[in-house]
């Protein structure tokens, strides 16, 4: 039995689960979990996304939001283990324990905090041992493969590498983990062109109500060639979101629009909008049946929170019976 293992963060001042997220890791993710050789461990990192979101209430809100969305993806959380990062608190010990083998120059050169060190008054010691919180996340519960975005790679390099050297020194203690990065995926692009991110401000949240949904497809940047003239899908944010999404017909269609003449980037946004309401019809209605009923995703979790303590617990004891504290 292999045992996958993925988070995404409750982050964001809204609780939005971006698309990015869906096609990076919820899709992929629940893919393997459906496999019968697998378990899946799929958690929401609410201990990360405190280094940036302070406020109780909306984390709350944004670890539902985040909770909705794996479930309207249909994750079966009987089969699996499905929990809050918090809720075993196991984790923050280990990275204690990790922290002190983990080089400082290792976390310096980590995107993480390198996206925010030209302003290194915003940064806490949060932010900075992120990756360490993230490799125990992972080495905490013996995962074999870890599934993520292309952006995630780094970190998967590092805990790989703090796994290797706890190893050498004590040795086997970790499994160390695989990543799996779908090449098909690949970097979503955001509204903006950049990464799709919720610190970038350009993402498109697929769950929102109808009216928003489509506001938020109508603010992706395009050039200004007039309506008539033929475009270039393939430098148009519109165009690569849409082949995301789209299958071939429709992708070839759409690709014939634009080389036309004749087909304007509205034209483009409002099919892409409602390629969304109708690729995601399902999972958008069952997702506000779930938000509706925060008790039950709570006790979701909560029961999913037993379990993985359970396969955390002997680790945790394993790392401390190595390096001398009482267990
Ligand atoms: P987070 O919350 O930023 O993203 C969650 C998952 O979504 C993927 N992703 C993307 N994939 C494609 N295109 C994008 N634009 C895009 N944006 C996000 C990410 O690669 C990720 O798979 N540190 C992690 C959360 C985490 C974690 C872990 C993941 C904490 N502990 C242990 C795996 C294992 C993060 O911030 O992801």
């Amino acid at each position: 039995m292999a045992r996958i293992l993925t988070g995404i963060q409750s982050s964001g001042s809204n609780g939005e689960v971006h698309l990015g997220n869906i096609l990076g890791a919820i899709v992929p993710g629940i893919e393997l979990s459906k496999k019968a050789e697998n378990e899946a461990y799929f958690f929401i990192a609410d201990l990360h996304s405190l280094t940036t979101v302070k406020d109780a209430a909306i984390r709350a809100q944004n670890v539902r939001a985040v909770a909705a969305a794996w479930l309207a993806f249909g994750f079966d959380t009987d089969k699996n283990v499905f929990y809050r990062q918090s809720d075993v608190p196991e984790v923050c010990e280990l990275t204690w324990y990790l922290s002190c083998f983990t080089p400082f120059p290792m976390l310096a050169n980590a995107h993480s905090f390198k996206d925010k060190s030209n302003n290194l008054a915003d940064v806490n010691a949060g932010l900075f041992n992120y990756p360490v919180l993230m490799a125990c996340d992972i080495l905490l519960y013996d995962a074999n493969y870890v599934p993520v975005g292309k952006d995630q790679k780094q970190h998967l390099e590092m805990t790989r590498d703090i796994a290797n050297s706890f190893n050498h020194k004590y040795g086997e203690t970790f499994v160390v983990p695989e990543p799996m990065i779908d090449e098909r995926v690949m970097v979503v692009p955001g509204t903006d062109g950049r990464k799709m991110s919720k610190s970038y401000d350009n993402y498109l949240n697929i769950f929102l109500p109808e009216k928003a949904l489509r506001k938020s497809v109508m603010r992706i940047e395009t050039d200004s060639t007039p309506l008539e003239e033929p475009k270039d899908p393939d430098s148009c944010n519109v165009f690569a979101l849409y082949s995301l999404l789209a299958n071939k017909e429709q992708i070839a269609e759409m690709r014939n629009n634009y080389t036309a003449g004749n087909y304007g980037y509205g034209h483009a946004k409002q099919a892409l909008f409602e390629l969304i309401l109708d690729k995601y019809a399902e999972q958008r209605k069952f997702y506000d049946v779930l938000m509706s009923s925060p008790e039950e995703i709570d006790a979701k979790l909560l029961l999913g929170a037993k379990k993985a303590s359970d396969t955390a617990r002997p680790v945790l004891n394993k790392v401390r019976k190595k390096l001398g504290f009482r267990t």
